[in-house]
């Protein structure tokens, strides 16, 4: 090999090892478990809707999320394993389709973001709401 040559491929393992050093320094959003809000969602926004929802069920997180179970101190807000929270997805589904279907007049809002209809237009405070 030519020093030339020598050179080149040095070069082209120094870029490898920076672009390597870059990938584990970029900030890396652990995916989160969602099926229904988009996957882009900010963490701000993530957590006003949760709380919205605490509001218009007149429940809180523990309704719809498990503990930890090697840290019970903490909150496994990924699991599915209290069933309630898939019955909070089909009911967000639904509130979705609603506003969707019917109104979605600004065509640069996100569907998934419309509030016309929300939870506590049904709910009202109550997690089962009476039907009449
Ligand atoms: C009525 C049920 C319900 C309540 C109450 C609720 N959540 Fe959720 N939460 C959900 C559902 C359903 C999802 C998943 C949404 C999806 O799949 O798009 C979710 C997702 C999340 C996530 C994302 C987890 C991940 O996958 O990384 C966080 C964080 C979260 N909730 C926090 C909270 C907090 C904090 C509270 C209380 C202030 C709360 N939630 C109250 C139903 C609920
Ligand atoms: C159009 C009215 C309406 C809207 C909007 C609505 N719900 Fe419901 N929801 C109901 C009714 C009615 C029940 C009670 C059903 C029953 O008792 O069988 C209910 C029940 C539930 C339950 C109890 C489990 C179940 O499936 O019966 C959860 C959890 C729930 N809703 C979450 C939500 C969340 C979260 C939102 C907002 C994203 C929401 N709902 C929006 C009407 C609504």
């Amino acid at each position: 090999m030519n020093s030339k040559k020598k050179w080149l491929v040095m070069a082209g393992c120094l870029g490898f090892v920076i672009l390597g050093m870059a990938a584990v320094k970029a900030p890396v959003q652990k995916p989160r478990n969602l099926k229904v809000l988009p996957p882009d969602i900010s963490d701000a926004r993530l957590d006003s809707i949760m709380q919205s929802w605490n509001k218009a069920l007149g429940v809180n997180c523990e309704f719809c999320h498990v503990k930890k179970k090697i840290y019970p101190g903490d909150m496994d807000y990924a699991s599915d394993a209290e069933p309630m929270k898939e019955n909070a997805r089909d009911m967000l589904r639904m509130t979705i389709e609603i506003n969707r279907n019917h109104f979605w007049f600004d065509k640069n809002q996100r569907p998934e973001y419309l509030h016309t209809i929300n939870c506590k237009t049904c709910h009202r405070g109550e997690p089962f709401p009476p039907e009449d």
